[in-house]
């Protein structure tokens, strides 16, 4: 009797469990699909824990969809394209002081028990948090490296060796407003690459962000010579192929340069002259490369602006096709379709993790990068303003391109972090000064950044969601 009586609860218990696990599913499911609001937070921090749990079958963890939503009213495209990031100080060194800095809204009820206690309400706010909503907040303790300390920084990023005085511009943390990010942890990073490639993929911008991370890992390395480029390269514009090994972790950190990530190509015209054309239905070469690594960072953008890619006069390619005039942001959304399906194509969910860093805003004064703009003499962020709601039409096309994949790649939102700093760039401190000559005022370079400097903060951003996500 008493027997069945209980075989009979484990019975309703077994039931009601099993209830409350499929209206859990179509919660969740409607909430992906019904609710583009909620997804704003979960793109910010796409980790769905829960939604991992109860979905997968295996062991594998699956990076979450970020599903972003229709953004914003702003259409202009800037000049330039790159991103930032948020730093975080006060942060937090452990998880538990981070829930308590948290002040958002609930997560969806009772996903903790489903999952076995694996996720903790905390993890399910800290989603909730857009890590890319905020503001710079002066901070002594930054930079995170000291001028002229990384081996890595090339010459065009290194201002203060190159006669920059002002500093302020390197004591600025990202502060996300609805929570902190995790104090960033060299070690910990390293830790978490351990046996694995994280390769950045993309043009100078994302050289700018490479260099910037071998310098933050570097900070943490006990013994610095356990860390170096494998063929012994030194970091130069020149060169689009470097591994940096570091041997106590057994990682490697790469930068693969591609300024389109499609492919690039020539034709021979009439007259016998060679001229450069894009294959936008082809991917670039260097993905042969891509296929090895377990994290990749990917960007494009910068080079679409200019010059042949703007014209797109017999320029952009499709089969055998060369478009005698083609239009650059319809070129710049299929050639991040064909990434897309190269990544659907190469990137298995869970074993991988794909992340798009999103344009940098340029600050070029009265002028652009080639007509005599500049951005000397800026020594503080811009705090308010229109300039910081700016989000370009790229950026959109690549919100919906993502949001189409079956892959899960996770976007680096950084536009608005960058808008803020036209303070970061290097204008007129890219090259060494020559004794007793002042710098040329001419050309200036108001699209990358001083380094240290604001991709430090694209850096911990990554960590940040390393961070959160225990799988990596
Ligand atoms: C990225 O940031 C911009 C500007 O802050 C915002 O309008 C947009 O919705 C964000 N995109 C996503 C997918 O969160
Ligand atoms: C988190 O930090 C607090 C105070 O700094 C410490 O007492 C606690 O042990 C830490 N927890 C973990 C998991 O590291
Ligand atoms: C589920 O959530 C409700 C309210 O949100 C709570 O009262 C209940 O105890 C939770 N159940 C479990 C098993 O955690
Ligand atoms: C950084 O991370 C390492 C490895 O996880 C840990 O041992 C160390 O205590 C951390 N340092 C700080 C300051 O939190
Ligand atoms: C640092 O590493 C190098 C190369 O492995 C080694 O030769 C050197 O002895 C190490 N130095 C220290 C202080 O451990």
């Amino acid at each position: 009797m008493g027997d069945s009586i209980s075989q009979n609860s484990r019975y309703t218990l077994s039931t009601v469990s099993f209830i409350a696990l499929f209206l859990l599913s179509l919660f969740i499911f409607s909430k992906r699909t019904l609710e583009p609001s909620v997804s704003i937070y979960q793109q910010s921090f796409p980790l769905i824990k829960s939604q991992v749990q109860v979905h997968s079958s295996d062991s594998d963890p699956t990076f979450p969809d970020p599903n972003p939503p229709e953004s914003s009213t702003h259409h202009r495209i800037s000049p330039s394209l790159s991103v930032s990031q948020a730093d975080e100080l006060h942060p937090p060194s452990n998880s538990t002081s981070i829930d308590v800095q948290l002040q958002l809204p609930a997560p969806p009820s009772n996903s903790t028990s489903i999952d076995d206690g694996a996720v903790d309400n905390g993890e399910e706010k800290r989603q909730m948090c857009d890590l890319y909503t905020g503001t710079w907040v002066k901070d002594e303790e930054y930079p995170i490296y000291q001028p002229g300390s990384c081996p890595f920084v090339d010459e065009a990023f290194d201002c203060q060796s190159n006669g920059r005085r002002d500093s302020d511009y390197l004591r600025w943390r990202w502060k996300p407003h609805g929570c902190d990010l995790p104090r960033f942890n060299a070690t910990d990073f390293l830790e978490r690459l351990r046996g694995k490639r994280l390769m950045l993929i993309g043009d100078s911008m994302n050289r700018n962000q490479f260099e910037s991370i071998l310098c933050l890992l570097h900070e943490g390395l006990a013994n610095k010579s356990k860390m170096y480029e494998i063929h012994g390269h030194k970091i130069t514009k020149g060169r689009g192929y470097f591994v940096f090994k570091f041997e106590d972790y057994d990682c490697t950190v790469e930068f693969v340069r591609s300024h389109f990530l499609v492919k690039e190509g020539v034709r021979i015209n009439a007259q016998g002259n060679s001229n450069p054309i894009l294959s936008i239905d082809k991917i670039d070469k260097s993905s042969a490369r891509w296929k090895r690594a377990d994290i990749l960072v990917f960007n494009t953008g910068h080079w679409w602006v200019h010059g042949k890619t703007a014209r797109g006069i017999n320029y952009y390619k499709e089969g055998d096709y060369i478009y005698p005039k083609f239009d650059a942001v319809e070129a710049y959304r299929r050639a991040l379709k064909t990434w897309a399906k190269w990544i659907e194509k190469n990137v298995k969910p869970g074993k991988k993790l794909v992340f798009y860093r999103g344009y940098s805003s340029a600050h070029f004064r009265g002028g652009d990068w080639n007509s005599g703009g500049s951005c000397n003499g800026e020594t503080e962020p811009v705090l308010k303003g229109a300039i910081l709601d700016n989000y370009p039409l790229k950026m959109k096309i690549v919100e919906e391109v993502i949001q189409e994949m079956k892959v899960p790649v996770i976007l680096l939102n950084v536009t608005r972090l960058t808008n803020f700093r036209k303070d970061g760039h290097p204008s007129i401190y890219g090259k060494r000064l020559i004794e007793g000559k002042k710098p040329s005022t001419r050309r200036q370079d108001c699209s990358h950044w001083c380094l240290p400097g604001v991709p430090d903060a694209w850096n911990e951003l990554i960590y940040a969601t390393l961070f959160f996500n225990k799988q990596f």
